[in-house]
């Protein structure tokens, strides 16, 4: 089977390319490495022995769509490509509009003028806002988003519902996924933030390694066991696996499929660090801050929608997210 994979350099989809791989299914990558390196290529071929057709290119760019669905036989798409930092979607809401939503729309059309009616796309438990309740499951309330980045996943997601109920004949896949962290076991691809990390895990990671003299923790007084924010890391390699269980699942079957890709577990800031001193045996100074505008006391996945139809539960606990993130940061310090 071949899967066109849209942002397959990044971070998610780099470790998708390679658990597709392994998995008997070949990755045709479009990526225009906006947020990306093409050093990503050679870690994949390195990992794999195969090197995927790679078209450096804009998913806004509909003849060039065209050019890459003509010279291959694809069947599914996988949607990773996109712009994903909150703080800077608040800043420049016109790009993420124009790369998130326009690009989705721009791949859809190029999906149908080549007759491909199948597309996994990367949404992001952010649609949830603040959850009424935890655990989250695919029913509850979407769409009170605080932020452009949030909006514009919920906005490809309701075009994506609107486009499924005029075309009934295609297989649309929202993957909503929790708070994705961790690295290959290899330590050779990982996350590679260009700047300031926004997340909590490469900042940790760039701290231990001696990037970053202190990490800011946001808040110490939310209604939480520890006063910290409690979120659901999965390890990307599950994150990646699921993806190939999406593929198999129901990529293949007409219908409009929503899965949490989580763990159902929570972790605290302070859980995390201490995970990660223990990984690495460096220490973690930090600082108690005030808490980052837009952000939720706590939220994890109800997983067992994704469990029971896509037969996918993640395994790798959050020892192993440390260890592994650890790992890649401390074989390569400045990332790729
Ligand atoms: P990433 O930035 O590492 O990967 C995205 C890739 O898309 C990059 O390689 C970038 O160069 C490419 N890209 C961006 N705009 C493009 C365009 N217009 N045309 C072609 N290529 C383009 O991000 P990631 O962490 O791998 O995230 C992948 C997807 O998952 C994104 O859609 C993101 O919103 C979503 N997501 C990420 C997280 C997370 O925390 N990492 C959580 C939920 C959802
Ligand atoms: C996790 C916890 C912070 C950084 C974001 C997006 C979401 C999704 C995943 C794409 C929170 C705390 C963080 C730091 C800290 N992305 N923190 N110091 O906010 O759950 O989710 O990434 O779809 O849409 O919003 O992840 O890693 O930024 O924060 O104390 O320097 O760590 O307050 O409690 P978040 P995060």
């Amino acid at each position: 089977m071949k899967v066109l994979v849209t942002g397959g350099m990044g971070y998610i989809g780099s470790h998708t390319c390679i658990q597709m791989l392994a998995a008997g299914i070949e990755p045709i990558i479009v990526d225009n490495l906006c947020n990306s390196k093409l050093a990503v290529l050679d870690r994949i071929e390195a990992l794999t022995k195969v090197r995927p057709a790679f078209y450096q290119g804009d998913i806004r760019d509909e003849a060039f769509l065209n050019q890459v669905f003509s010279e291959h036989e694809i069947q599914s798409v996988i949607h990773f490509a996109g712009l994903k930092a909150v703080g800077e979607s608040v800043a420049k809401p016109l790009e993420y509009y124009d790369n998130n939503v326009n690009g989705s729309l721009v791949l859809m059309r190029a999906m149908r003028n080549a007759g491909v009616k199948s597309i996994v796309f990367s949404s992001s438990a952010t649609v949830y806002g603040d959850p009424s309740s935890v655990p989250i499951t695919e029913d509850s309330p979407v769409g009170e988003t605080t932020n452009p980045y949030g909006r514009s996943k919920f906005m490809v997601e309701s075009c994506l519902s609107d486009f499924y109920a005029a075309e009934q004949d295609w297989s649309i896949t929202l993957l909503r996924y929790f708070n994705p962290v961790g690295a290959h076991p290899s330590g050779t691809l990982g996350e590679d933030p260009q700047g300031p990390p926004n997340n909590l895990m490469p900042f940790i990671a760039q701290v231990a390694v001696g990037r970053r003299d202190t990490l800011s923790v946001f808040g110490d007084d939310y209604p939480t066991p520890d006063g910290t924010g409690v979120r659901d890391y999965i390890h990307v390699m599950d994150l990646a696996d699921g993806h190939v269980a999406a593929l198999h699942k129901v990529a293949q079957q007409s219908g409009l499929h929503t899965f949490n890709l989580g763990t159902g577990n929570g972790t605290s800031v302070i859980q995390m660090i201490d995970a990660f001193v223990q990984a690495s045996g460096q220490q973690i100074p930090y600082q108690i801050c005030p808490r980052r505008p837009g952000d939720i006391a706590e939220c994890w996945a109800s997983t067992d929608k994704a469990e029971q139809q896509l037969g996918w539960k993640a395994t790798r606990d959050v020892k192993q997210m440390a260890a592994d993130t650890w790992h890649w940061q401390s074989n390569n310090p400045q990332g790729y």
